[in-house]
């Protein structure tokens, strides 16, 4: 990868997993990340981190923004699909003085290089809850596309959620210009 970047992803250590680590995943702006509903705490997050070294199947890094010096979020790259070369790739910028400033999809433009260059996956994607709009944006100006939705796909507080399927492809297994654009249109999805 060729362009400048204002961060830099670092591998994530188990000294890396402090308390601001953990109360990132519990902030509010977070709520919408996992879907389950999962409560984040040091010792799910110390395990997740453990179990993913242990099976080689989920790679961390830190978000670093590299003027401030500052840790700002999380890209986590799993779990790994090794049959099929994919996984999911989530993202998110815990440190609220970092957010809507470009941040998190620069740090998943580096989380697709680590996936495609690095770790020689195929393709990489996620569902989304649909309430998420600024996830699927961010996703979207990482040059990922959305390939699909799953109606009703969530119960969350008693309203069904569709789920945003977004993905992004390895240019060297997918020729395809299919695999550039959004089969949904963001506007048609939200109606802006
Ligand atoms: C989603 C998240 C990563 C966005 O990070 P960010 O650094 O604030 O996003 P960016 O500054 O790169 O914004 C990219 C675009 O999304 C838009 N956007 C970001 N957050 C938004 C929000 N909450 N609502 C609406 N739009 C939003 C921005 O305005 C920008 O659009 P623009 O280029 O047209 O101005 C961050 O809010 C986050 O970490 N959320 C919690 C974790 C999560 O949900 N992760 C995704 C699912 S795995």
């Amino acid at each position: 990868m060729t362009y400048m970047s204002a961060l830099k992803l670092i591998n994530l250590k188990i000294s890396h997993i402090s308390e601001e680590f953990v109360a990132w995943h519990n902030k509010e702006h977070s709520k919408l990340y996992s879907a389950s509903g999962r409560v984040f705490s040091k010792a799910n997050l110390i395990s997740e981190f453990e179990n993913g070294i242990k099976n080689k199947n989920l790679f961390q890094y830190l978000v670093r923004h590299k003027k401030d010096k500052e840790n700002i979020g999380v890209i986590k790259i799993g779990p790994i699909d090794k049959v099929h070369m994919k996984s999911d790739l989530v993202a998110f910028i815990g440190n609220e003085n970092y957010l809507k400033k470009g941040f998190g999809s620069e740090a998943i433009r580096l989380g697709n290089d680590i996936a495609f260059n690095k770790l020689n996956l195929r393709k990489i994607h996620g569902p989304i809850v649909k309430s998420n709009i600024g996830a699927v944006k961010v996703y979207l100006k990482a040059n990922w596309i959305i390939e699909g939705i799953q109606k009703g796909h969530y119960l969350i507080k008693n309203k069904q959620e569709d789920a945003i399927l977004v993905a992004c492809f390895n240019p060297r297994y997918f020729k395809n210009k299919i695999c550039k654009n959004s089969v949904f249109k963001i506007e048609d999805i939200y109606q802006l």
